[in-house]
């Protein structure tokens, strides 16, 4: 009997100091961007890299309709077809980049902010739209301004 009581002591404290581990791991890492988040290439929802082009931030081809893409810090979305709309990529929570477009909403990594195509909050944290940029449509691009 008191060897069963020793081994669930030992098993107790031992997922005591995992958990205190696990903890401070989390820690570590809370509040920060993650590492990539700022970097990482825009994806589109079929997965590929932001194209861009060679004048103007990204051809118009290459902004699905109902959804869009990241071009750096600016986002351009196609909410329906031939409605171009730019944005900021920063979010207005704590300012990391958002990261995806993925059904319809503009992902923030960091704290799970999501944005409607045109910029509106869909969930928070973040309180505030992403900050509007001019965009228009020159030639088969979509330009600034
Ligand atoms: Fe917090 Fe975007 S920075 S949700």
């Amino acid at each position: 009997m008191a060897a069963d009581k020793l081994g669930r002591r030992e098993v107790l404290a031992g997922t005591g100091i995992a958990l205190g581990a696990t903890v401070i791991a989390g820690c570590q890492t809370y509040g920060k961007p993650p590492a990539a988040a700022s970097q990482t290439p825009a994806t589109t929802p079929g997965g590929g890299t932001t194209p861009t082009a060679d004048s103007g931030l990204v051809k118009t081809s290459a902004v699905p309709v109902g959804s869009g893409v990241i071009v750096g810090e600016v986002v351009v979305t196609q909410p329906t077809a031939g409605e171009f709309k730019g944005m900021s990529a920063i979010c207005t929570h704590q300012g990391c980049t958002v990261s995806e477009i993925v059904d319809g909403a503009i992902k923030c990594p960091c704290h799970g902010s999501k944005f409607n195509l045109d910029g509106t909050v869909a969930q928070g944290p973040a309180k505030k739209p992403l900050e509007a940029k001019a965009v228009k449509v020159q030639g088969d691009s979509i330009v600034l301004g």
